[in-house]
Parts: structure tokens; sequence; C-alpha cells
């Protein structure tokens, strides 16, 4: 095997998609064939709105007179006066060796001593470095590494309509999601979804209503009345309809309530979490009751987040009332930890996983969790943050573990369609070995 010496790291303070900043590593080495040649991999890390409570820690400076106290500067110093001389003029074979010592270097299970942006960035560029050095696009050498045939195009969960702590709405639900899943190709997919956006966009316009677009390029429509929620999902399948499609057939419903968020805080410890829904105090079981009712009026597929991350007894009930027609998927419950995936499998709690890097920090962490998921029968769902930038890691890691789902936002701002315009080039690429897996992850096992 070839092992890869690391020449240099250098990491730089840059923007993201909301204007905070974000760390960029670049990381040199040499190339494989050409030893006097130099490659230079680079990675920009993402970071969320909505985090779940036991993500690994996002390190900001907290110095309130730069960029209002999210700067991000003790990470880079992290990088360069810890990280760096502790794995420059070192070799590594394997993306895994490296991301041991980084886990060592911090020493504790959530990464809070470099900070999880810092880790994750040298993580992530080393991949990046590694493709160049052997002349491999990043997506081949995650499948090689994930031991995949790495051909497999995800289905876009398209959030086109935005809410919770991404809008300023009255939508309690954070994603309405387009999931065009019956399609034969992921363009062909793709192109459905986004006209359905610009269907949607002619539809709120011609309601008098708002065609801005929140932090994940959907729209963010205040909607009045009583319903809401019901209206954004009416809206959509409307505008899957008013663009020639079928809802049901080739274009499916999505959600990521994000619960966590709108959770109420009892003071009383033990006693069973509430929700503030619409207006009105919830329990789990009439949160479950409200989708299941919608999964009958609506042709909705996968609910992420239904209930609160630490609400483990709503989500077994959810998952033994819904689990058998719909994808039930974990993001702020698992925050891509295995440790919590485990009692999720163990204690039949979901059946799917989202995928977030930062969410544990480091690539080869990131890839154990969706090996354990893809055995247990669990759904991957690779997932973009809130906060974005032009990188685009997520598109090859879906592609590169065949997941076969990806969550990469709506059809604007460039955060977000860089990830699709990737996907594209994939796709392109990979020619007639490219396989769509159009509603195959969406079938669940009658019980
Ligand atoms: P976040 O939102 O990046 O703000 O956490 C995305 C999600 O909840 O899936
Ligand atoms: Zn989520």
């Amino acid at each position: 095997m070839t092992k890869n010496k690391i020449l240099k790291v250098i990491a730089r303070e840059v923007l993201d998609s909301r204007g905070f900043p974000t760390v960029e590593v670049e990381l040199t080495l040499n190339h494989q064939k050409r030893p006097s040649d130099v490659v230079v991999g680079r990675a920009i890390v993402p970071s969320g709105a909505s985090t779940g409570e036991a993500e690994a820690l996002e390190l900001r400076d907290g110095d309130k007179n730069r960029y209002l106290g999210k700067g991000v500067l003790k990470a880079l110093q992290n990088i360069q006066q810890k990280i760096a001389p502790a794995i420059e003029n070192k070799a590594f074979t394997q993306i895994a060796e490296l991301d041991r010592v980084l886990m060592d270097l911090d020493g504790t299970p959530n990464k809070s001593q470099l900070g999880a942006n810092a880790i994750l960035g040298v993580s992530m560029a080393f991949v990046r470095a590694c493709a160049l050095a052997s002349d491999t696009p990043s997506d081949e050498l995650i499948a090689k590494i994930f031991q995949t045939s790495g051909n497999t195009l995800p289905v876009p969960l398209m959030n086109i309509i935005n809410g919770g702590k991404h809008a300023d709405n009255d939508l309690d639900i954070q994603e309405f999601m387009i999931v065009p899943a019956g399609f034969s190709s992921f363009s062909e997919a793709l192109r459905a979804g986004v006209e359905t956006f610009h269907h949607l966009k002619k539809l709120l316009k011609d309601q008098g209503l708002s065609t801005s677009v929140g932090d994940e390029g959907g729209f963010a429509p205040s909607f009045h009345g009583k319903n809401p929620h019901e209206q954004a999902l009416e809206m959509l399948i409307r505008a899957i309809t008013s663009a020639g499609y079928r809802p049901g057939e080739q274009i499916f419903l999505a959600l990521d309530s994000a619960a966590s968020e709108f959770c109420e805080k009892n003071e009383n410890k033990g006693s069973p979490i509430t929700y503030l829904f619409e207006k009105k105090s919830l329990s789990a079981a009439e949160m479950i009751a409200t989708y299941d009712r919608w999964s009958h009026q609506y042709p909705l597929i996968s609910i992420e987040d239904g209930l609160a991350e630490q609400d483990w007894a709503g989500w077994k009930d959810l998952t033994e009332q819904l689990g058998d027609r719909l994808q039930l998927v974990g993001d702020d419950l698992f925050v891509t930890n295995p440790i919590f995936l485990k009692k999720g499998i163990e204690t039949h709690t979901a059946n799917a996983i989202l995928i977030k890097l930062n969410q544990i920090g480091t690539v080869t962490e990131t890839l154990e969790t969706m090996k354990l998921a893809q055995e247990s029968g669990f759904q991957c769902i690779v997932s973009h943050r809130s906060g974005e930038t032009e990188d685009t890691f997520i598109a090859d890691l879906a592609v590169g573990t065949n997941c076969g789902q990806i969550k990469a936002g709506s059809a604007s701002r460039t955060d977000r369609v860089a990830k699709y315009n990737q996907l594209l080039r994939l796709e392109e690429r990979l020619g007639k070995k490219a396989v769509f897996p159009g509603t195959k992850p969406f079938l669940r096992k009658k019980r």
C-alpha cells in the first residue's frame, strides 16, 4: 500500500453561506507516481444551526469583537500549532490511520480539545489530497475505502419550503422536501425537482406570498390561518402537478421536523416531553397522530426528527406505529454517532440515519457509522448543513458509499446547487455504470 507523506498543512478562516467564518484546510502531498510533483487537497467545513446536543464540538472564538463571536481563529491555531507538528513529515497509508492520530491528539469523546471543525478540515483535506496524489476521483477513492462499487447516484431530498430555525416564518417544521424518486436517472429526477421548485415560486407569487429564500435555498413564505403546515404540503402537491408530474408516483414528499427545536422545556425531570406545535401544546402521541393523518392525506415517504432527540420513548412509539410505512430518520437523535445508532438499532428506534460529517468530526468515523447502518438495515442519507460552502465533498461521499439518498437543499443558492452539479458530473463520468435507485430506498418491509 502506498504511503502518503504529509508535506504541509495550512488552515485559513473563510466564510460559509450565512456569512459566518468557517475552517478551510489545505494539505500538501507528493504525487504518488511523480514524486517531484506536489498536490494540494482542499476542504471546507460546514456548520449547522439546529444542532443536536450530542454533536462533536464546533470551536468558536467567542470574541464578540470579531464576527459576533463566531470567529474560528482558535480552531486555526489548533491546526497550526498542535495538529500540523504532529502530522507533517509523517506518512499515512490510509485516512483511518491519520484520523486515529487526530482523535488521540484530541483525546476527548466530543473533540472539544481541538474542535471538530479543526479535525474534520484536516481529515477531509487528506482524502482530497490522496485522491489527487493517486489520480483517482474522490468518490472512487471513498468507494475503495468503503469497499463498494461506488456507482449509485443518490435520490435527492430537496428542501423547497424552509421553516423552523432556517427561516423567519410561522412554520414549526423546518423542512418540506420533494423527493423525485420515480425516475430512471439522477439527472431526470433533478430536473423534475428543479421544475417543481420553479412552479412553486409562481404559485406562491400568484397568492401574494413571499418568494424570498431561507438558509437552504427553499422558499420561506408565511402561511396565514389555522393549518400552515398543511397549507405548505398542499402547495407542494399543487407545484408538482403544475410542473406536469404525478405526486405519489414520480415525486413524493418528505419532512424534517427538527422537533428538538419546538419541544417544550419541562421543568419537572421525568415528565413526558411535549411539543409547542401550531401554538398548541401537543403530546408525542398527538404529534404521531398528526404524522399518521398526513401520511394518509399526502404521498409522504420520510420524516426526519419527527420527535425530539431526548424523547426516546416517543420515538419508539413513532417507529412502532409508522415505521412499516415511512422512513423515520434520526438526525439530532443519532448525530452520526455509532453509540446512539447502536441504541437505535437495539431498541428498534427509527429506521434511517442522517449522515453529517461534522456531527462526528472525522471521515473515518462517518464511514464507520454508515457501515453499521447499512449492515443493520438502516437507510443512510448523506446531508449538507444549513451553513454550507462551495465544497462538494458530500456529493462524492454519497456516490462513493452507494448510500442512495442525499439532502442538499433546494434548487437555488450556489452552496446547495454546487452539490447537485457535482452529482451531474459523476453521473456523466459513470455513464452506463451509473445506477439510480428510484423508489427502492423507500420500500418498507411489511410487518
Ligand atoms: P442544520 O439543519 O444544519 O441547521 O442542523 C439541517 C438538518 O436539521 O437536517
Ligand atoms: Zn435534520
